[in-house]
Formats: structure tokens, sequence, C-alpha cells
């Protein structure tokens, strides 16, 4: 995120950090079992979320991709579906999500799962996961799905690069949305546990909840 909290520009934009931060980003997804993201973030930056920063240096192998997307609006077209013969994939959806589509995003080889009434259920979605044997996971924003995860106190470690930069912006998504919490002793405790500072000003904050 940039130094002001925003995770992307007014327009979208986020390739904010250095190559250097997304390689240590590709090592730590290449530990992973799984990636998870919200829709919003396929469809706005429509990310690979593979490791291949780490396979030019004949290193790592890809973790499952996971999509929270309750109406299935995941666009055939999208990378993620375009790769997921190749690449594991699942689609959460919830019992809204219409049955064509389901169908079509499963002919491209991604498996859909259907996890909620209305919208997708994420306790549902990591008891799942933990039954298919995933013990850890990644989750890459965006905000929204940042505070359903936090607020429902299922996260055990947030990772956070502050870029020496400000973008500004009230509509710009910042690293945690949703509803948020009235009063500062609600919040959510966390300690800080190391401090990487990279040559060009970028700092890696590394906390545990
Ligand atoms: N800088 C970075 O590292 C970084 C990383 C990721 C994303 N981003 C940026 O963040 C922005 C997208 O973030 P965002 O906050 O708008 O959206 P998001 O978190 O990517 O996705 C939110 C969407 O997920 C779906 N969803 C389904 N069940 C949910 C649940 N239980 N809780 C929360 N969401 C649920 C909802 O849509 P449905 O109801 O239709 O399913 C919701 O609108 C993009 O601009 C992207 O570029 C930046």
């Amino acid at each position: 995120m940039t130094v002001d909290g925003k995770i992307a520009t007014t327009c979208g934009k986020s390739q904010i950090s250095s190559r250097l931060d997304l390689l240590r980003v590709h090592k730590l997804r290449s530990s992973m079992d799984a990636i998870l993201v919200g829709i919003s973030t396929v469809l706005v930056d429509d990310p690979l979320l593979t490791v291949r920063l780490m396979k030019q240096l004949n290193k790592g192998s890809d973790p499952v991709r996971v999509v929270v997307d309750s109406h299935a609006r995941i666009p055939i077209e999208s990378r993620i579906l375009k790769t997921a013969d190749r690449t594991e994939t699942i689609v959460f959806v919830s019992e809204r999500a219409n049955e064509i589509k389901i169908r079509s995003v499963r002919s491209t080889g991604a498996m859909v799962i259907i996890a909620g009434a209305e919208t997708v259920d994420l306790l549902s979605v990591l008891s799942y996961l933990k039954k298919m044997g995933f013990k850890k996971i990644l989750v890459e924003g965006g905000g929204e799905i940042n505070w359903s995860l936090l607020s429902v106190g299922v996260v055990n470690e947030l990772i956070v690069t502050i870029s020496p930069k400000i973008v500004g912006g009230r509509s710009a998504t910042t690293l945690v949305e949703g509803d948020g919490y009235e009063n500062i002793s609600y919040a959510i405790n966390m300690e800080l546990k190391k401090v990487q500072r990279h040559k060009n000003g970028e700092l890696v904050l590394f906390y545990e909840l």
C-alpha cells in the first residue's frame, strides 16, 4: 500500500510496489497452499496469481487460486480462467449465482463450489479448503475481502509493504474496507514482529494477530 493506506488509485491502478517486493510476494506465494482474492480484484486487475518470477529462476510452483465471487461474475476471458486448465483454480459462489454461468466457468477447468446464500460465506470457504488439506492460505485482497476475514478473526498474520508514495483519492481502495469499527476499543490489535527496509524506501511490516 501507499503511505496514505491506498492499495489502488481512484482508477484501480494497483502496481504500487517494486519488482524486488513483487519477487518477495512470488516467493511467499510459492510457499502457500492457496492464494485467495475477491472478485473485484479479478475484475479490476485481471491477475494471474502465479509465481512466474520464481519460475524465471527455475524455482517454485503455483499454489491453487481461489476466487470469492458470489454472483459468478468472473469473466470467461479473465487470465485466471484462461489458465485454469493448467493452474488449479476454485471459484466460490453463492446460491445466487447463475447456473449457466457456473457451467461455463467449470468448462474452463476451474472448480466451482457453492458456499453461502446471498454472498459467499468465508468461514465455509475456509472449512472447505481445510478439508481439502490446505494449511496455508495467502489472502491478497482487496480491501473488502481483507475486512471480511479480519473481522471474523481468522487471520493470523499480516504482511504489508508500505511504498513511499501518496496517491490520495477518497474513492481509492484502502488496505481494509468493509463497515469498520466505530470505537478504537474494538480495533483488531496486532503485534509488530519484524520490519524489512528496502533500499528504495519500501518498508515491509510483519504483524502477528
Ligand atoms: N495493492 C495491492 O496489493 C492490491 C491487492 C489486491 C487488490 N487491490 C486493489 O483492490 C481493489 C479491489 O478491492 P475491493 O475492496 O474493491 O474488492 P475485493 O475485496 O477484491 O472484492 C470484493 C468483492 O468480493 C465479493 N465477495 C463475496 N463474498 C464476500 C465476502 N464474504 N466478503 C467480502 N467480499 C465478498 C463481493 O462481490 P460479490 O458479492 O459480487 O461476490 C465483493 O464486492 C482493486 O482496485 C485492486 O486493484 C490491490
